[in-house]
């Protein structure tokens, strides 16, 4: 099963971002295995931080990332673009120069709002940054959530049919583009994995 490496972008303990991902992650088990990666431990880039070889941290979530068959952006909209954790822990995935963690990876992205806009704004602005760093990202279906808690249950799973349906069907196709997108891997990166 591909495993898919999953930044969400917002720290706050009731992140609805967050509750969205786990929700996902239990749509997707038997075809995908999330696997969320921590980014609050993750500092403010700077560059003199790589001076004793890079934060912790940091190096530990580029393993993560670089151990994973895909990544996944889950992500709140703030002020029409997306979030700093987001921005920083890919600014930090692509440095050294020539050690970019997100290089060729395939990739989704998705998120939610409250708001009726959810998050277009927001996934778009990503969408350009993604690009650049070489993610190979899905296109299609895009997938603007307003979030309502009515359509999840106590444990956090989504309850309501037809919304799982319509989640079920990027997860489909998310499945199907981290087959079609994945570089062969060295047998050394398939035995690590
Ligand atoms: C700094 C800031 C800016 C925001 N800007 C937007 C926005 O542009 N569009 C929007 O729909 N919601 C906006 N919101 C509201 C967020 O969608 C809402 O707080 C959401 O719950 C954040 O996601 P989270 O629950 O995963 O943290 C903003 C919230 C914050 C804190």
């Amino acid at each position: 099963m591909k495993k898919v490496a999953v930044l969400v972008g917002s720290l706050r303990r009731e992140s609805i971002n967050r509750k969205f991902a786990e929700a996902l992650g239990k749509l997707a088990a038997g075809r995908l295995e999330f696997q969320f990666v921590e980014l609050g431990d993750v500092p403010m880039y700077n560059e003199d931080l790589w001076a004793d070889g890079g934060p912790a941290p940091v190096l530990r979530m580029k393993r993560e990332i670089e151990a994973a068959d895909a990544v996944l952006f889950v992500t709140p909209e703030y002020n029409r673009s997306f979030p700093p954790v987001i921005k920083n822990a890919i600014d930090w995935g692509t440095r050294p120069y020539g050690q970019n963690s997100f290089a060729a990876k395939p990739g989704g992205l998705i998120g939610t709002t409250p708001g009726s806009t959810g998050t277009a704004a927001g996934q778009n602005h990503l969408k350009s940054v993604l690009n650049v760093v070489d993610v190979v990202l899905m296109g299609q279906p895009e997938v603007y959530f307003q979030y309502k808690p009515e359509l999840f249950g106590a444990d956090g799973s989504v309850t309501d049919e037809g919304t799982a349906k319509f989640l079920n069907g990027f997860l489909d196709r998310f499945t199907k583009w981290i087959e079609r997108t994945s570089e062969p891997r060295t047998s050394a990166q398939a035995d690590a994995a």
